[in-house]
């Protein structure tokens, strides 16, 4: 296996907030916890995520839609989904010091993740914590309220009265509106089973647990696609969204031995089986993305709860019935967090210096090239080069500064290629163009740049 020792959370968040890839969120006002902000690069590299993944799962994948349903949606949804009475974590409150913690945390820190709380009831975790006395991680006391489940969904109220009748929920996942939505697609499409949904969204998610930056935070971004299929084929299909998730991170540039499949242990309310796709993140082997077999559990709830049939009609053999869903669920954020530590890379240049470079796939990077000026007096040239490029790609534009520390700050942030304009460029129209990985240049016609960054920055 690769080493990864290189990267670490801490190096990756001082680097989002110096390259103005990611800021502590609300932070002027002392931030709030599990809550990130995206700044100008990148929000840039998550909307090329978003892209490709878009891209890979609409675009270019047979009979599957896209669909962006409302994050607020009817309370019975929540009840029909199973949310309202189950989606909850396993709570204690410590009675010293007022911290709240997840008891199945306590129990995989307390023995060094030897012990999986994942396959242990509510009674199996209290006894656990009982026996071994497991102390208060903050103030080291054992005095703790017994487990209660505390439900994940943020709750608002929608009108002008507070009270229960007008609760509504924030989406803890984007999957419903998937669901809900299923006949109008398959109707305004006129999609044959077995045909795919995909959403990209927000969701939001009551965590009490250190977030581990953008590994696990309150609001994020889920993109989702369900696999609509006949009983019987949802085994196959399964294993054909294993192999296409594990695909597309290998076509994003992921060094295969940093993933491995993971199944799960305790199974949530609706599988039939589910895995994870785990990647080696610089807070070791966690969850990228799910891929669970969610039965027809969905559709039959929305049709006991909404009281409308959700079964198709086969055309051919005229059979009705109520489909199998294989689910694909990945965050955008833990993707991005994934795809920021897969491509964090120290250096040690000829000259003795350290250069960080972000080695993105090109498709992913926030700007596919930089005009730099070899000297400010080159700018209205340099000018000329990137107002001309920029109509096809997000170019980045820098005169400040020596060239080399010029070619640090595109390295720290990925960008793939580097444009220098120098005096030969007024002489014959040509442009150095330098290589973020292997930093050797070349000299190219600038009516042949557009073409030969766009073929390289594909995915
Ligand atoms: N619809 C199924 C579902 O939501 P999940 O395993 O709870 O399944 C799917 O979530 C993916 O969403 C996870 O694999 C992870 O990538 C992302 N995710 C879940 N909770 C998250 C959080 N609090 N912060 C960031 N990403 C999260």
């Amino acid at each position: 296996m690769e080493d990864k020792n290189v990267v670490t959370m801490e190096k990756l968040v001082n680097l989002c907030k110096s390259r103005g890839i990611i800021f502590p969120g609300s932070e002027i006002y002392g931030g709030m916890g599990n809550t990130w902000d995206y700044g100008p690069v990148g929000v840039e590299i998550k909307n090329n995520i978003k892209r490709a993944w878009w891209k890979r799962f609409v675009q270019e994948s047979d009979n599957s839609f896209g669909v962006d349903a409302a994050i607020l949606m009817n309370p019975k949804v929540w009840e029909a989904s199973g949310h309202t009475a189950s989606f909850s974590d396993p709570k204690m409150d410590c009675k010293e010091c007022k911290s709240r913690h997840r008891a199945d945390n306590l129990i995989e820190a307390h023995s060094k993740g030897k012990v999986n709380p994942d396959s242990m009831t509510q009674e199996e975790m209290q006894a656990y914590i009982t026996e071994h006395e497991v102390h208060c991680p903050i103030c080291g006391k054992f005095n703790w309220t017994p487990i209660r489940n505390f439900n994940l969904m943020f709750q608002t109220s929608r009108g002008v009265t507070d009270d229960s009748t007008n609760t509504i929920y924030l989406r803890p996942e984007t999957a419903q509106g998937e669901f809900v939505n299923f006949l109008n697609v398959q109707r305004t499409t006129r999609a044959k089973v077995p045909f795919g949904i995909a959403q990209i969204g927000k969701a939001f998610r009551n965590e009490i647990t250190p977030g581990n930056f953008i590994f696990r935070t309150i609001e994020f971004e889920q993109m989702e696609h369900q696999w609509f299929c006949k009983e019987g084929t949802d085994v196959e299909y399964y294993e054909d969204f294993k192999k296409k998730a594990w695909e597309f991170l290998k076509d994003l540039g992921f060094d295969e031995t940093h993933l491995r499949f993971k199944d799960h242990d305790k199974l949530a309310h609706y599988a039939k089986c589910a895995c994870d796709i785990q990647y080696l993140f610089p807070i070791g082997w966690s969850e990228l993305n799910g891929i669970h077999n969610r039965t027809n559990y969905d559709l039959s709830r929305h049709e006991q709860y909404s009281g409308k049939s959700m079964q198709y009609t086969d055309p051919v053999t005229n059979e009705r019935y109520t489909p199998f869903v294989v689910e694909y669920s990945i965050g955008a954020d833990r993707l991005m967090l994934a795809v920021l530590s897969e491509a964090y890379d120290e250096e040690k240049l000829e000259n003795g210096e350290t250069r960080v470079v972000m080695h993105f796939h090109p498709s992913v990077a926030a700007y596919k090239c930089a005009v730099l000026p070899l000297q400010k007096n080159l700018s209205d040239k340099a000018k000329e080069v990137y107002n001309s490029l920029r109509k096809n790609f997000m170019c980045a534009y820098d005169e400040a500064g020596s060239i080399g520390k010029r070619y640090r700050r595109q390295d720290e942030i990925g960008t793939p290629y580097c444009v220098t304009i120098d005096f030969d460029t007024l002489e014959n129209e040509t442009v150095t163009l330098r290589d973020r990985d292997s930093m050797e240049q070349i000299r190219l016609p600038i009516s042949e740049l557009k073409d030969y960054i766009e073929n390289k920055i594909k995915f």
